[in-house]
């Protein structure tokens, strides 16, 4: 055998178990090349990304070399360990968009994995295969009924389905003792998880805990399972991560495995920081507003608290020059004291978005029922921007808008008085079971005088409005059960004077157009595609997102295209209604809703254009197509 052909073998050779590996460890994944694909990336500072905003797809990283797992072929799976630091940061702390996963298996990046409950791993066929030889750690935050899920925020052992091994509710326990302390999956904090197989006991421990406490003495899952038949000689490692209709952002700090021992430790110092969460603003009522208090409170006391102060304190108001012109449209704040009885909780109407409705009664005043909205504010500078609208927004006069009267200011508080709604709000007849529902017919004539007043807003008065809040609570309905859209513009107020580095999104989960969370822009089409979210919630009876309801239901819009594409859209009106509707009606509703929703805001309707739909000057809109993606409702009408 020649010198050159020994030195290729051996370099073939070396080859061969250099690719191979038995441990390795990352403190960041800056210098890693990591196998990606899906969402998963590697940012700028070292973090590996698993997911990102896209809403429905998944993302995997796999450790680039495989790992050897058995001695031969036949002979049993050897012992491993491994512990890996990470976070999941939910778009809506409400719900996060599904987990991440751990995962041990024959390839890099599982192909067939499907996004949402399947985290990536696994599909609908291939699900509970004995040849997937697939072992998992799923960390869930969402409770999937399909796979017997034991809530939204678990972590499970997987062999080969989704349906867990073996499962427990996130958590840790303190020393010796049996006590679990809750952990929230979808809290944004990183976390540290240890997953352990040991070849000759043949068990499986998994431990979590937050970052600094180290493992745990107990740890949280422990499962004998033999997982010889699972794990071939060699197998690759990684982690797996799914969005669904909602997102969280998944990330891995830092890993590190080892076959046939432990897991080197991670150096925290060296793990890349998460990208920072929109700071808090607690911190500063603690440095600036404590100080302040307490002087305030000093002083008080020196200077002798007389009972004239204490009334002249309680009926103090700001009231700056600019204001003067602004007379008629003040009101004094004794006035609305007394008039709610000192703002008394058995005059409390409602707790909104923006604070508290009190009902009150004006003695000589022409309109005497009043509903006082007090909204707490903590800028200055925005306020004189914000009243300015709001007084012009007196001028706005349509059957179909609550009537404001005018306001009041106290400092940190804008007290806003409209005309009072005698019926309340709507969501209260849509939701408050079994009470009274409101009838088709009445429910189509709310509807017609929502758009009614959105079409006012948009294009009949002097200059645009954008409500920003339409939803069914923001509907209040008078002595004649005309429906009457309340709060237009109280969102600006948000806008104005707030950070103007941080954009806030004002608005409803469920109605928010996703151009309008993208940008932050609140514009007439995004009105529009509330009001169709709106349109969807008054005629099937549900609210736009359901956190109840089983995965594909989540949505109500995606729940009446279901209905929709099987040709059975009436199936999706509210069963509270019975056979009582009309039928033409309910389908143009619905058809609406639809065209509300697109992706594509100029491909929405206008709402001039809607309200000759429903009043029926034109004939019904004809669907060309309509199909949904991952994105959202994609169509085009006539
Ligand atoms: C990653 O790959 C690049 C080029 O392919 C190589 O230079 C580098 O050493 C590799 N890093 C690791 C940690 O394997
Ligand atoms: C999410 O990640 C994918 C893949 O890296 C990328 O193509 C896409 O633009 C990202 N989307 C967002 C919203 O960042
Ligand atoms: C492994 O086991 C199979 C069947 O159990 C047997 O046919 C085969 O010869 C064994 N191979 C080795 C290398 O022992
Ligand atoms: C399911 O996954 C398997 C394994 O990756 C793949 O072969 C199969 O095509 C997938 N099936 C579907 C319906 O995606
Ligand atoms: C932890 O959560 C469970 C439900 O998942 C609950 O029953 C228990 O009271 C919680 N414990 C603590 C200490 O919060």
């Amino acid at each position: 055998m020649s010198v050159k052909l020994l030195i290729l073998i051996m370099y073939a050779l070396s080859r061969q178990a250099g690719c191979e590996d038995n441990g390795f460890t990352y403190n960041g994944f800056r210098s890693a090349n990591l196998s990606l694909d899906g969402l998963a990336e590697v940012t700028s500072n070292g973090l590996l990304r698993l997911t990102n905003s896209t809403t429905k797809q998944k993302g995997h990283a796999f450790h680039p070399n495989p790992v050897r797992f058995k001695n031969s072929p036949n002979a049993s799976a050897l012992s491993f360990s491994t512990t890996f630091v990470f976070a999941i940061v939910p778009e809506y702390p409400i719900s996060g968009g599904h987990g991440l996963a751990f995962a041990i298996a024959p390839n890099r990046g599982l192909p067939g994995g499907l996004p949402a409950p399947y985290l990536g791993l696994l599909n609908r066929t291939n699900n509970g295969n004995l040849t997937n030889h697939l072992f998992a750690v799923e960390f869930d935050t969402v409770s999937s009924r399909e796979f017997d899920d034991i809530n939204d925020n678990h972590v499970g052992i997987n062999v080969n389905r989704m349906k867990s091994e073996a499962s427990k509710p996130a958590g840790y326990y303190v020393g010796s003792k049996p006590f679990l302390q809750n952990l929230t999956l979808i809290s944004g904090q990183p976390m540290q998880a240890w997953v352990e197989y040991s070849g000759s006991k043949k068990q499986i421990n998994v431990s979590l805990a937050p970052l600094y406490v180290g493992k745990p003495k107990i740890p949280l899952l422990s499962l004998s399972y033999d997982l010889t038949p699972i794990l071939e000689q060699t197998m690759y490692l990684g982690f797996s991560s799914a969005t669904g209709s909602i997102f969280s952002i998944h990330y891995v700090l830092g890993w590190s495995f080892k076959i046939n021992g432990m897991a080197a430790g991670l150096d925290i110092s060296l793990l890349p920081r998460l990208p920072r969460i929109v700071p808090k603003k607690k911190s500063k009522l603690l440095t600036i507003g404590l100080p302040v208090i307490l002087t305030v409170c000093v002083l008080a006391t020196v200077s002798g608290v007389t009972y004239y102060v204490v009334i002249k304190r309680k009926f103090a108001e700001v009231l700056e020059d600019w204001e003067v012109e602004y007379g008629p449209q003040r009101f004094k704040y004794k006035e609305l004291y007394t008039a709610t009885k000192g703002f008394s909780d058995k005059e409390l109407l409602g707790i909104g978005g923006f604070g508290r409705v009190y009902r009150g009664v004006l003695p000589n005043k022409k309109t005497t029922e009043i509903a006082v909205k007090k909204v707490s504010h903590e800028s200055r500078q925005g306020m004189r921007a914000f009243v300015a609208e709001v007084v012009s927004m007196g001028g706005l006069c349509h059957r179909n808008l609550v009537p404001l009267l005018g306001y009041c200011r106290r400092k940190r508080e804008l007290m806003l008085v409209y005309e009072y709604m005698p019926n309340g709000s709507l969501d209260k007849y849509l939701y408050d079971e079994p009470k009274c529902t409101l009838n088709w017919s009445q429910r189509f004539q709310v509807i017609k005088g929502v758009a009614s007043a959105l079409f006012y807003l948009h294009e009949e008065w002097e200059h645009v409005v954008v409500h920003r809040d339409i939803k069914a609570s923001n509907v209040l309905l008078d002595s004649e059960w005309n429906g009457r859209l309340g709060d237009f513009g109280l969102a600006r107020l948000y806008d104005h004077g707030t950070d103007p580095q941080t954009t806030h999104v004002v608005g409803t989960l469920g109605y928010l157009a996703p151009e309008h969370i993208r940008t932050g822009k609140a514009t007439t089409s995004a009105d529009v595609f509330a009001f169709g979210a709106f349109l969807l919630e008054v005629a099937c009876g549900r609210r736009p997102m359901e956190p109840k309801a089983p995965n594909e239901d989540f949505v109500l819009m995606e729940w009446v295209f279901s209905w929709w594409s099987r040709g059975e859209v009436l199936k999706a009106i509210d069963p509270k209604l019975g056979p009582n509707y009309v039928t033409e009606e309910a389908e143009l509703v619905l058809k609406l809703g639809l065209l509300c929703s697109l992706l594509e805001p100029t491909a929405r309707p206008s709402m001039r254009q809607i309200v000759m739909y429903l009043e029926g000057s034109t004939p019904h809109p004809q669907l060309l197509s309509l199909s949904l993606s991952t994105a959202g409702l994609k169509g085009s009408w006539r």
